[in-house]
This record gives structure tokens, C-alpha cells and sequence, in this order.
């Protein structure tokens, strides 16, 4: 996923003490949650969004390491964003560059020693020390490197969140947790994100209550590992993401729950009764399995089998039989044979899955899958990503024309693209269309699906009045 964020191009610019930013965002949807509240860190420096780096006193590349190319990807952006500082300055006009995320984690001193022109590197972990960065780098005239893991927790020094309380903002993204432990034999996330920790329950309450306050009526609690969550509660006991989602589901206008990453290893019991107790919790849940086979699911120190996946399956559909899924997929992993293909081309047809991210193993530089014997070719994994996805894909268009004929709830969020039309979400985060009324927009209303397009589907109202 690739975006930019925010988008708006304030008025404001022509003000002269407001100086304009412009981030851009690749990766998942933490670098998302990043972004924003880097933007809200610098907004007390004047700083306000814009949409073209042309404009922009600051560009923040915020990266993502996890699969292949990244390095280079962003070597080549920087490319582009040099030349736009080279034309800015002709008129006289600054440009701060700085480069954030996992692959300044990861690749600090080679961004610095490659891109001399870049300002300021920094790691997911210091996005509170931006200002005092910024700071630095404008006094020194020099490139401001930190990657710390530093012992302060970020969410403790940032600013209250902005990004959420633009008027008309009806679904956010809630980081309440960061950083995983589970060193899977290919992931650089354990590296370039650090140790597993989690925000204390007073503070994700107290964001989730403002933003639902701003009109937010759909949150996603984010983390790399979100189900290991284990924040402190205020009697300092550790809570755990079911406890968390329970206490979410007593705010008034909360409506909508969702989470993202979570690992079947840490697919709790009280999570699975939340499922079938919280109205609020959506029945979409990604649940990352990336392997069908055991030898494999060793290999890469998942620490569960593939019938330990199916029987979590099996226990979340007992409680929420509506329970769509959805989950990420590697083909060739080192030592993956036509046998262990076959096996997870199995528990894909066992499950059924509404959606899928599937990927080709990437080697990532010192992950223990790196330097593991027998790596697979690069047309064995085309072959292989080509079957995988036909299948996901065949499963996904059998989900959507299933849903033809069903009524479903439909948060609204905004209008559409022809007059008249009004674009929300299903539970299930497909766009859904309809003929209605603006004043729809913000509430949760039963839509009977009529039709799917290839990325939506249209349907039409069951009601007229709003239910919330
Ligand atoms: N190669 C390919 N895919 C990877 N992922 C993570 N690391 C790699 C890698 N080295 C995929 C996993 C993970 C998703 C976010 O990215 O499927 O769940
Ligand atoms: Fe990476 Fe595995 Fe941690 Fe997920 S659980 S972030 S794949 S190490």
C-alpha cells in the first residue's frame, strides 16, 4: 500500500510563519498511524500538511523494509525528492529531507553514506523526538541520525492525536501496541522495530474517547502483534486485548471494532468468547497463517501447526459464524517443496478466505531465513504465487457473489462518485454503493447488496432512516 498523507492543502500556506509538509507514506498501516501523528508532532512547529513535495519546507518518507526492493525503492524516491529540493532552492526555498521508518531503522548509515543530502534519519521509535531533530539539523547544518530503542515510550511524549479529529473522519487507526518477539525465520520486523510493548489501557482509552468524541465511529487497534497485547491497567495488572476490546465496546458511539496483525499463536480463548460477546467487534478478522505446511510453519518458528490454525478457525466461527477471514501467504520459503506448496494450497480450500495478501519469499538480510539452505528459485516462486493467487482470487469473487441477495450494515463515510451516491463500508471493508441521502453519511444503516464490481459493491437501502 503506497499513500500519502493527510492530502488537504490548507489554505493557509500563504501565511508566512506556517511552513508546509508533505508525507509519504509506504508499508502497512502502522507507517499509516505513523505519519499521522508525525504530522501532529510538528504541527506546534507550524508545520501543515500539503499535497506536493514542491510545496513542502519538509518531506518525510516514511519506509517500509518488509519485503523486497526496499532499499532500493527508496534510494530512487530519494532521487526524485533531490531534485525537487534542487528546483525549491533556486527559488530560495529550503527543503528538510528526513527518512523514517523501517528501512532508516534498518539502513541508517547506508541512507546517510548514499543520500548525503538526506537531513534527518530516524527509527518508528523516536517519531517524539522529530521537533527537537528538526531543531538540530537546521543548527548544525548537518544529517541527524537516531534509530534508538529508547527506554521513554514514544506514546508517552506525543501530542494528542489531530489526525483524527478533522471533521468527517469516521473510521481511525489506534496504535496499542508495537514490536514483536516472535522472530519468524523471515521477518526483519523483531529487528527494525524492536521488542514487543504495549501502551497502558488509560492511554489507548483515553485516545479512543477523543477520537470517538471528534465523530470516529469505527476504530483499528494497530500492532505488529496485536493480540499479544498486555498493556498495564490502572491497577497495574496486564490486560489483555479481549479486556481492552471489552471496555472499548462501553463507550457511547463506538460502534465498530476491528484489530490487525494478530497471530494465531496468541488467539486466546477470552478473545475468540469476545468475538461471539462484542457486538462491536467486526466478524473480519486477518489472521496471518503464511503456511499450509508443518515442516514449514517450522522452518519459520511460527510455533503452530497447521491444524492448531484450523482448530482457531474452527473455534472463532463457532461464536461468530458470520466470521469472514482473511490472512498472508509466503510461497518459497527455503525448503519449500511441491509437497508443502500442496499443503497450504489445502488449508486455503479448508478455509476459505475472503481476502488474502500473498507474497514471494524475499530474503531479508540477516533474518535467520537469509542464510538457510535451499532457497527456492525465482520460477518455482512464480509458479507457485501464480496457483496460490488464483485460488484466493477464485475464493474472494465466490465471498463477494455470495453476499449478492444479503443485507448487510453499512457504516457511510462519504459520497460517491456519481450524484447522488453515498459510499460506506461493509463489515467486511468492502466499499459499498448506494443511491441516498447525504445525511446518511456517519451512521450505520442496513443495505440489501445488489450487485459487485470488481473492487465494491452496490446495493440499496432497507431502511431510509439511520439506526444511530
Ligand atoms: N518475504 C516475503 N513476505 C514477507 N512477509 C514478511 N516478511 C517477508 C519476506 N521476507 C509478509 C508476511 C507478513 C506480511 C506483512 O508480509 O506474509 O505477514
Ligand atoms: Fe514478523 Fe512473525 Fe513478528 Fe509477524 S509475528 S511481525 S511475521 S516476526
Amino acid at each position: 500500500m503506497t499513500s500519502s498523507v493527510p492530502v488537504s492543502r490548507p489554505d493557509s500556506t500563504s501565511d508566512r510563519s506556517l511552513k508546509g509538509l508533505h508525507v509519504i507514506t509506504w508499508g502497512c498501516q502502522m507507517n499509516v498511524y505513523d505519519s499521522a501523528r508525525m504530522t501532529d508532532v510538528l504541527r506546534p512547529l507550524g508545520f501543515v500538511p500539503v499535497d506536493r513535495p514542491e510545496d513542502a519546507d519538509m518531506v518525510i518518507l516514511n519506509t517500509c523494509h518488509i519485503r523486497d526492493r526496499a532499499a532500493e525503492k527508496v534510494f530512487s524516491e530519494l532521487g526524485r525528492l533531490r531534485k525537487v529540493r534542487e528546483a525549491r532552492a533556486k527559488d530560495g526555498r529550503g527543503t528538510v529531507l528526513a527518512v523514517a521508518g523501517c528501512v532508516a531503522q534498518a539502513e541508517g548509515a547506508e541512507i546517510l553514506a548514499r543520500a548525503p543530502y538526506v537531513d534527518i534519519v530516524l527509527g518508528p521509535q523516536t517519531y517524539h523526538r522529530l521537533p527537537e531533530m528538526v531543531a538540530r539539523a537546521a543548527r548544525a547544518g548537518q544529517a541527524v541520525i537516531d534509530t534508538d530503542f529508547p527506554a521513554e515510550q514514544k506514546f508517552d511524549f506525543l501530542p494528542e492525536t489531530q489526525a483524527a479529529q478533522t471533521p468527517g473522519n469516521l473510521t481511525a487507526f489506534l496504535t496499542i501496541q508495537e514490536g514483536c518477539d516472535k522472530f519468524c525465520s523471515f521477518c526483519v520486523v523483531p529487528y527494525t522495530r524492536g521488542a514487543e510493548t504495549s501502551r497502558p489501557v488509560a492511554s489507548v482509552m483515553a485516545e479512543a474517547r477523543r477520537m470517538v468524541r471528534s465523530g470516529v465511529r469505527e476504530i483499528t487497534l494497530l500492532g505488529q502483534n496485536v493480540n499479544a497485547y498486555h498493556g498495564l491497567d490502572d491497577a497495574g495488572e496486564a490486560a489483555t486485548l479481549a479486556s481492552l476490546m471489552h471496555d472499548l465496546s462501553a463507550i457511547p458511539g463506538l460502534e465498530r471494532i476491528r484489530y490487525t496483525t494478530s497471530h494465531p499463536r496468541d488467539v486466546d480463548d477470552a478473545l475468540i468468547a469476545a468475538h461471539g460477546d462484542l457486538p462491536a467487534v467486526m466478524p473480519f478478522l486477518h489472521l496471518p497463517v503464511q503456511s499450509g505446511s508443518d515442516r514449514i510453519l517450522k522452518a519459520m518458528n511460527r510455533g503452530h501447526t497447521a491444524d492448531e490454525y484450523r482448530s482457531v478457525v474452527a473455534r472463532l466461527r463457532e461464536k461468530r459464524p458470520d466470521l469472514a477471514l482473511s490472512s498472508d501467504f509466503i510461497v518459497g520459503h527455503p525448503g519449500e517443496t511441491e509437497e508443502d506448496f500442496e499443503a497450504t494450497m489445502q488449508l486455503i480450500r479448508d478455509i476459505g478466505f475472503a481476502q488474502a495478501f500473498s507474497f514471494k519469499y524475499s530474503s531479508r538480510p540477516g533474518t535467520p531465513a537469509a542464510g538457510a539452505p535451499m532457497q527456492v528459485p525465482e520460477e518455482i516462486k512464480d509458479r507457485r504465487l501464480q496457483a496460490l493467487q488464483a485460488l484466493l482470487r477464485e475464493q474472494q469473487d465466490a465471498f463477494n457473489a455470495d453476499l449478492v441477495g444479503r443485507t448487510v450494515p453499512v457504516l457511510f463515510t462519504g459520497t460517491g462518485r456519481k450524484p447522488g451516491q453515498i459510499v460506506g463500508r461493509s463489515p467486511y471493508l468492502q466499499p459499498v454503493h448506494v443511491d441516498g441521502s447525504v445525511e446518511l453519511i456517519g451512521h450505520t444503516v442496513d443495505v440489501r447488496i445488489t450487485q459487485r464490481n470488481s473492487n465494491s459493491l452496490g446495493g440499496v437501502l432497507v431502511q431510509e432512516r439511520a439506526c444511530a
